[in-house]
């Protein structure tokens, strides 16, 4: 291998089938996400539909990104891919196809963690959005927010302990009859509503919670999904629903950006840092990037990635593994997928 290394990255742990080239750890060659439209119909992902729907395409899609790039396979230096979490059945997709073309053709493959790629994701298109910084991590599977002094080393401060935001977005959006997935639907709605018009609860946020309570950092999403349900049930008796389908969205919406703002600002306070770097799917919110901006004021920055680099992509799976192989980290021939793959580095505060 001369220069830098060229990475082959596959992404596959839930409904998006992706590709990426990168050379090096920021260099974007070629870059193919094929989502899967089919789960529309079910309002979730169909986790076996997922799956044989990877199956179909990752062969395409791989080589789109390819030729993108202007490479073929032989081309590639090393292989990344995401091995957890995600759904088992569509993650062995992915691992499996890498492993085949890696040992085919006698390459090094990366195992990367979705969650860690999804921090990555803004550096590509930001060289600021660099250690050290807070990173809020917010998905369809995930909240968390974490201090990142350095890459590799995150510290949890806190989690969900139900509901995942994204997920609130998707719960949300079915329960008001809008389809999935929920959260660029309720952005949508919301354009057209109050967010004061109603007031829901903001989950595990007060003020009078105090730094190193068990819940300071702490998320709760599901109280706010049952208020929402319990006013459209109210409102289905009363009539008049139909009417106010946009101020409960763009309501629910304002609780879920105030949560999510007021904890990342209590990191920012206590670590003394006010770069704060977001990822997931959520970090595509218009409402919730409004909100951090507002709040870091003139001597924050936030850092954001495009729609694009926000929901499920291998661009940030191959920036992952660039920063996991340039620390000698390579997978056995033994690699498999899990659900539930450790955040690697991860300490709790
Ligand atoms: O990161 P992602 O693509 O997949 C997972 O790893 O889960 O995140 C998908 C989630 C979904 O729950 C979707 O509703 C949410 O991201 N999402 C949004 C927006 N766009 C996508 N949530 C709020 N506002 C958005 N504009
Ligand atoms: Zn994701």
């Amino acid at each position: 291998m001369s220069g830098e290394p060229i990475i082959l990255a596959v992404e596959t742990s839930c409904d998006e089938t992706s590709a990426a080239v990168l050379r090096g750890q920021r260099e974007l060659l070629g870059h193919v996400i094929l989502s899967q439209d089919v789960h529309r119909i079910f309002g979730g992902v169909v986790p076996e539909l997922a799956s044989r729907a990877h199956l179909r395409v990752v062969d395409d899609v791989v080589n789109g990104a390819l030729a993108e790039a202007g490479l073929r396979l032989d081309d590639v230096d090393v292989f990344g891919v995401t091995a957890g979490p995600g759904l088992i059945g569509a993650l062995l997709v992915g691992v499996s196809w890498v492993k085949g073309a890696a040992f085919a053709l006698d390459r090094p493959v990366v195992a990367v963690h979705h969650m860690e790629a999804h921090l990555f994701a803004t550096s590509l298109e930001h060289p600021e959005a660099e250690p050290p910084f807070v990173g809020l991590l917010v998905s369809g599977g995930h909240t968390m927010l974490i201090w990142v002094p350095e890459w590799g080393a995150y510290e949890l401060l806190g989690e969900t302990r139900d509901d995942a935001a994204g997920e609130a977005f998707d719960k949300v959006a079915k329960i008001l009859g809008l389809g999935y997935p929920g959260g660029p639907v309720i952005q949508k709605v919301s354009a057209e509503g109050d967010p004061k018009a109603f007031h829901f609860p903001r989950g595990m946020f007060h003020g009078g919670q105090q730094p190193g309570d068990d819940d300071y950092y702490t998320f709760s999403f599901s109280g706010l999904k049952t208020s929402v349900l319990t006013r459209v049930r109210q409102l289905e008796k009363d009539g008049g629903l139909e009417e106010q389908i946009p101020n409960l969205a763009a309501s629910f919406q304002a609780a879920v950006v105030d949560v999510l703002v007021g904890k990342t600002m209590r990191a920012v306070q206590e670590k003394g840092c006010g770069r704060v770097v977001i990822g997931g799917g959520v970090a595509a919110s218009r409402a919730l990037r409004a909100g951090l901006t507002e709040a870091l004021g003139e001597n924050g920055e936030l850092y954001y990635p495009s729609m694009r680099l926000a929901t499920d992509n291998a661009a940030m799976i191959a920036r992952a593994a660039a920063f996991r192989y340039s620390r000698g980290e390579v997978a056995g021939l033994d690699l498999t997928a899990r659900a539930d793959l450790p955040f690697p580095g991860m300490v709790r505060a």
